[in-house]
């Protein structure tokens, strides 16, 4: 399988993680109604929008527009057992979820490389889709966290096999630009999405490697997001704050799709 750009011309994806709001169920269901809306008028896209566990019965109701897709922003480590306070793969694929992020830098704080490699094989098995993030949270002029984000890597997909690495999704989201500060530009996108696929590349083989889907995110507004698809080489985005504003996120598909 050699590499070819119709390989990667699949639909985009944009993701919209919710964190933890909105703060009621009626006002979840409004943003969720907005991008039902939306979704209908896109033909390149694919919404995976991932509410808070609360809200993610409720969403599920609601869904029906075959491009707009469940996600949670997170799980434990096992399918089920006595772990208070946690949500399992298994209760979240019952509630129509396909995605589960993981690894996000909000819960990295607390979660080891090792942890999250556990998570990821978790949702491998049940036969969801994980969305893997790794980011540095700062960069320095010797390239340093270039080290960092290849070791993050490794870690995060340790003995993951070459056929479930094209069933994955990498999310490229550096800490530093993550909520609302400051992003990065396409062309620096399209070099870090070159140095994540040389990686896989030398370890998985390059017919493996070379094909991982990869999502940027970090500060997204509808001014930014046309160009990160268009310049980054990547097949999708990780819209945080500005996913919850509908009118934004709504310019934000916009910009997507117009793409070519
Ligand atoms: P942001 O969040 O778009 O608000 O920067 C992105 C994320 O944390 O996934």
């Amino acid at each position: 399988m050699a590499y070819n750009a119709g390989m990667a011309n699949k639909k985009r994806l944009v993701v919209a993680n919710w964190k933890m709001n909105p703060g009621t169920a009626e006002e979840a269901k409004s943003i969720f109604s907005s991008i039902k809306k939306q979704a209908a008028k896109l033909k390149k896209i694919d919404i995976i929008v991932c509410p808070s566990f609360p809200h993610i019965s409720i969403i599920s109701k609601l869904l029906g527009p075959k491009n707009i897709f469940l996600g949670a922003q997170n799980c434990h480590t096992k399918t089920n057992g006595s772990y208070t306070g946690d949500v399992s793969v298994n209760q979240l694929k019952d509630l129509k979820t396909k995605y589960v992020i993981i690894g996000h830098s909000e819960k990295r704080k607390e979660e080891s490389d090792e942890t999250v490699n556990e998570k990821l094989k978790t949702v491998l098995a049940v036969g969801l889709t994980p969305i893997v993030c790794i980011g540095e949270s700062g960069r320095d002029k010797e390239g340093q966290y270039l080290n960092f984000i290849k070791e993050q890597l490794l870690k995060t997909l340790s003995g993951v096999s070459k056929k479930d690495l094209l069933s994955l999704i990498i999310a490229y989201e550096p800490v530093w630009a993550i909520g609302g500060r400051v992003t990065i530009s396409g062309t620096d996108m399209h070099e870090m999405s070159l140095f994540i696929k040389k990686i896989l590349s030398d370890s998985f083989g390059p017919d493996y490697g070379w094909h991982v889907k990869i999502l940027y995110g970090g500060s997204i507004e509808s001014q930014n997001a046309g160009e990160l698809i268009k310049n980054g080489e990547i097949q999708g985005l990780l819209v945080g704050h500005a996913s919850l504003v509908p009118e934004e996120f709504k310019e934000i598909l916009k910009a997507v799709e117009g793409v070519k």
